[in-house]
């Protein structure tokens, strides 16, 4: 009896412990693994909930990391590849769809070329024209350029068109995101005035121009890194201080209109170990969860400027307690947080 007591005891054991280890979870700042087993590779990301799916759009950073010495500041990059996109249902398990986006390789003098700069690519859909709209940061590796770059495709995981660049309202344009809001109208936030000052343009209604509409936020505050969400019919903006790769203090800003007055709140709205750093990271979006009421994720790159490929991810949950928004650290969590 014994002897078969144990190798049943040893059956139920390695059925809990597979059972454990299907528990879902997000574990911030640890290496993620696609469902083919690679790390996930989409930096500067944003999130597109289309169909059922979510959509992961990033940098897609492979290879070695450069520093050009003669530039002065720490613009450690890597070559342009492309921007990747991975789908989920769960937010847990990301199957890579392949580069939605890809590198210009034969034209040295286009914005895609390996040579240049493509970073925080977000991607949201029109339903009037049907069709999926990327914006990104391009940039000369010097980082004088600061454009907008725009690509259009019919499907979420690509392949994009890329379109064009431009400087929208005239101004300069590198750390940047979009945001579709309840009426479909889109807007474009983006660094402007060499980083001084937070434009919110209003986009045309395909979503491919500035309408002209805009206004200045945030004047002389180097904001970057703007993640923005809706919650309880106000607007919120999440963004990082100015300070290239390394870390610094996170901001939670708020208004009633999209356009303004922005108002930024006091304290640090992240909570924790290495609050005063963002928990060594910068912002790059807050997705609403599909499904769940108040539920927030927001998510962050924590760079690792010296091997960018390698540069990890920190999702940690909005708290919302009586109104009050909160980004409080957690080792491992899922989204039973909310419930
Ligand atoms: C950060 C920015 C990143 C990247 C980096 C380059 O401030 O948020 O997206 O542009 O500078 O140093």
């Amino acid at each position: 009896m014994k002897k078969l007591l144990f190798p049943l005891f040893i059956l139920l054991c390695a059925g809990c412990a597979r059972q454990e280890a299907a528990l879902p979870e997000f574990v911030p700042g640890q290496v993620w693994l696609d469902t083919d087993g690679n790390p996930i590779n989409a930096h500067g990301g944003g999130m597109l909930y289309h169909d059922g799916l979510y959509y992961w759009y990033g940098e897609y950073k492979v290879g070695e990391t450069t520093l050009d010495p003669s530039l002065g500041w720490e613009a450690y990059r890597t070559e342009v590849i492309g921007v990747s996109c991975y789908s989920s249902a769960d937010l847990y398990n990301w199957k890579f769809e392949g580069l939605a986006l890809t590198a210009v390789e034969d034209d040295p003098n286009h914005d895609l070329h390996p040579t240049q700069v493509v970073e925080r690519p977000k991607v949201i859909y029109n339903e009037r024209t049907g069709k999926f709209v990327m914006w990104m940061h391009v940039d000369s590796p010097d980082y004088f350029k600061a454009c907008a770059g725009v690509a259009i495709s019919d499907n979420p995981t690509g392949p994009f068109e890329y379109l064009y660049s431009l400087r929208p309202n005239g101004e300069m344009s590198r750390d940047q995101t979009l945001f579709v809001d309840d009426d479909g109208r889109a807007y474009h936030f983006y660094s402007a005035e060499d980083n001084a000052t937070m434009y919110i343009s209003l986009l045309t209604d395909d979503y491919l121009l500035p309408s002209g509409t805009y206004t200045r936020n945030f004047p002389d505050q180097y904001r970057e890194a703007p993640a923005v969400f809706k919650y309880d019919g106000r607007y919120y903006m999440l963004s990082s201080g100015c300070s290239g790769w390394d870390p610094n203090v996170a901001e939670l800003a708020v208004a009633d209109s999209i356009l303004g007055p922005w108002e930024t709140l006091p304290g640090n709205p992240c909570v924790g170990p290495d609050a005063d750093k963002t928990f060594y990271a910068q912002s790059t979006f807050v997705l609403k969860v599909e499904g769940l009421d108040n539920a927030y994720i927001a998510m962050f790159d924590r760079w690792n400027k010296l091997d960018l490929e390698n540069s990890l991810y920190v999702w940690l949950p909005v708290d919302i307690q009586g109104g009050k928004l909160s980004i409080p650290w957690a080792d491992r969590w899922n989204l039973s947080y909310f419930r």
